[in-house]
């Protein structure tokens, strides 16, 4: 789909709880997108990892693109991989809707969030909870997502970090009104509400919806949290 498409459909969708693909059963993969969709989720979060950039090493564009034969919802690629410019053609042309790359990666941001605004995709920049928000200050005209990250990207199943709270309020205050803010890592029933009301409106979550049972109810329950923490 075409960048404001996908924005449209993000900002409509918010508050919204973005499930990270990265504990899914990737053997089962159709199944698990039909019982997430079935759960009404409102796009999908894909946590791409290069061994480099992160200790970690998950998967990358076969995955995005077997993903986007499998469903019409955004898909919202993470991209945790130095060197991003080489490859977000390529994540383009296999699906991703949103690309978001660290600030750590590539300290000079701003060719690249233009860049991937010209493929007509969303542009995010991502920072660790100990990079400063001054880091990223000066590219936010260009970033259409921010995600704040509230731990060390590489590993779903990590504790909240509560450096996101500020760095979500201050944002809020010093990006456009259109910026959507993003909050990836430890999100669950006990800390998405805080997030909520520091200004986040797309929550990422791994381990609180795939280490249910019953995906729906996480969802819902997730979503009212967030609604009622506006
Ligand atoms: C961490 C990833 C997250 C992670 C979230 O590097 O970016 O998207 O999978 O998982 P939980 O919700 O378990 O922290
Ligand atoms: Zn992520």
């Amino acid at each position: 789909m075409n960048r404001q498409a996908c924005l449209d459909r993000l900002r409509t969708a918010a508050p919204a709880v973005l499930p990270s693909l990265l504990q899914c059963d990737f053997g089962n993969l159709e199944r698990e997108v039909r019982r997430l969709e079935e759960a009404g989720v409102q796009a999908l979060h894909l946590d791409v990892m290069d061994g480099n950039f992160v200790p970690n090493l998950s998967y990358g564009m076969p995955i995005v693109h077997a993903l986007r034969q499998l469903t019409a919802l955004p898909l919202d690629v993470h991209l945790m991989i130095r060197e991003p410019a080489k490859y977000v053609r390529q994540f383009r042309e296999a699906g991703a809707d949103v690309m978001t790359f660290h600030i750590e990666a590539v300290p000079e941001p701003r060719d690249l969030l233009a860049q991937i605004r010209a493929l007509d995709a969303a542009s995010g920049i991502a920072l660790n909870p100990g990079t400063p928000l001054a880091s990223i200050a000066g590219c936010l005209d260009l970033c259409d997502v921010v995600l704040v990250m509230s731990v060390n990207a590489g590993f779903g199943g990590q504790k909240f970090n509560d450096i996101a709270l500020d760095k979500l309020r201050t944002v809020r205050q010093q990006a456009g009104p259109d910026v959507l803010l993003e909050v990836d890592g430890g999100i669950n029933e006990k800390t998405i509400s805080s997030c909520s009301a520091a200004g986040g409106q797309l929550f990422v979550v791994g381990s609180a919806i795939f280490g249910q049972p019953q995906y729906a109810s996480a969802v819902r329950e997730l979503t009212s949290l967030a609604a009622s923490s506006l």
